[in-house]
């Protein structure tokens, strides 16, 4: 029996990269449905139908994280079609090229904080309210990253969402360990994913140093090594795990 047998999760940024290898890990673990969603509608289809393919149930919901609206539209309707939800999974993010600190404009820092921290807050606040309601407990993880720990330089404003990640986190654990949901974060050392290739599919020069110095062996991670984490944190083989934080970078961190 897998280890997510009979639940209904929920994964942001599934469109590819670690949400991607999540759903499909999810929906391996035996999940009864996997509900993905992404703003990227094209990519998002493509990986909810490998997830179906793969002999998994999995529905494709298409918007921006940072409308609540659509947010609380997306968690309402897998609750009405599935029933309940059991577990979520919140990754979804964007990164942009590092800038000096005093160079930064406004209009990115809270670009960034809206899609990588308030995000955080709109989901967990949405799926919280049906978790609570259904009185059957849950868990949840959200993605933060080395930067929630370790100031990423050049990067105020990713640094900042992810630290804050890690508080929302906490508070969860904290508040709603009352009704039973647990709350967890993963931290991701550097990934091959999308988001580190950039538009160009390419590895830059620069994020090909800062590979060979914050991996143990020179080398990216893959996804599904990341993904796996967050479906261990989501199952009940976790279930006395709350509050916490993972790096999942193979040791990178200590460096
Ligand atoms: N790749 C790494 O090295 C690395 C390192 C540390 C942390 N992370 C974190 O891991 C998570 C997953 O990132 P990834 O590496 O798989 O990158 P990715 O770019 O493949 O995945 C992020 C996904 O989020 C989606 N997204 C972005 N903005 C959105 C919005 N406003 N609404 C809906 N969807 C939106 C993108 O379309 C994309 O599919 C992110 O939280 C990222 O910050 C990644």
């Amino acid at each position: 029996m897998g280890s997510m047998q009979g639940k209904v999760v929920l994964v942001t940024g599934a469109a590819g990269g670690i949400g991607g290898a999540a759903a499909l890990l999810f929906a391996a673990e035996g999940a009864d449905h996997v509900a993905l969603a992404d703003r990227d509608a094209e990519r998002l289809e493509a990986s909810a139908e490998a997830v179906r393919a793969a002999g998994g149930s999995a529905s494709a919901h298409a918007f921006d994280v940072t409308d609540e609206s659509a947010v609380a539209a997306w968690v309402d309707d897998v609750a009405a079609t599935q029933g309940r939800i059991d577990a979520a999974f919140n990754n979804a993010a964007i990164n942009h090229p590092s800038t000096p600190f005093h160079e930064l404009e406004r209009e990115v820092f809270e670009e960034v904080i809206a899609v990588n921290l308030t995000s955080v807050f709109l989901c967990l606040k949405h799926e919280l309210r049906h978790l609570v309601a259904q009185g059957t407990g849950g868990a949840i993880v959200n993605t933060s990253s080395g930067a929630g720990l370790v100031p990423a330089p050049g990067q105020p404003h990713y640094t900042a969402a992810k630290h804050g990640v890690l508080g929302l986190t906490r508070l969860v654990a904290r508040e709603y360990l009352r009704h039973e949901i647990r709350c967890n974060a993963i931290l991701p050392g550097m990934t091959d994913t999308p988001m580190l290739r950039g538009a160009g599919d390419e590895l830059t020069d620069r994020v090909q140093e800062m590979v060979k110095r914050a991996t143990p062996n020179g080398e990216l991670l893959d996804p599904v090594d990341v993904a796996a984490a967050a479906v261990w944190l989501c199952s009940d083989a976790a279930r006395r795990v709350n509050g916490q934080s993972i790096v999942v970078d193979g040791g990178g961190i200590l460096h």
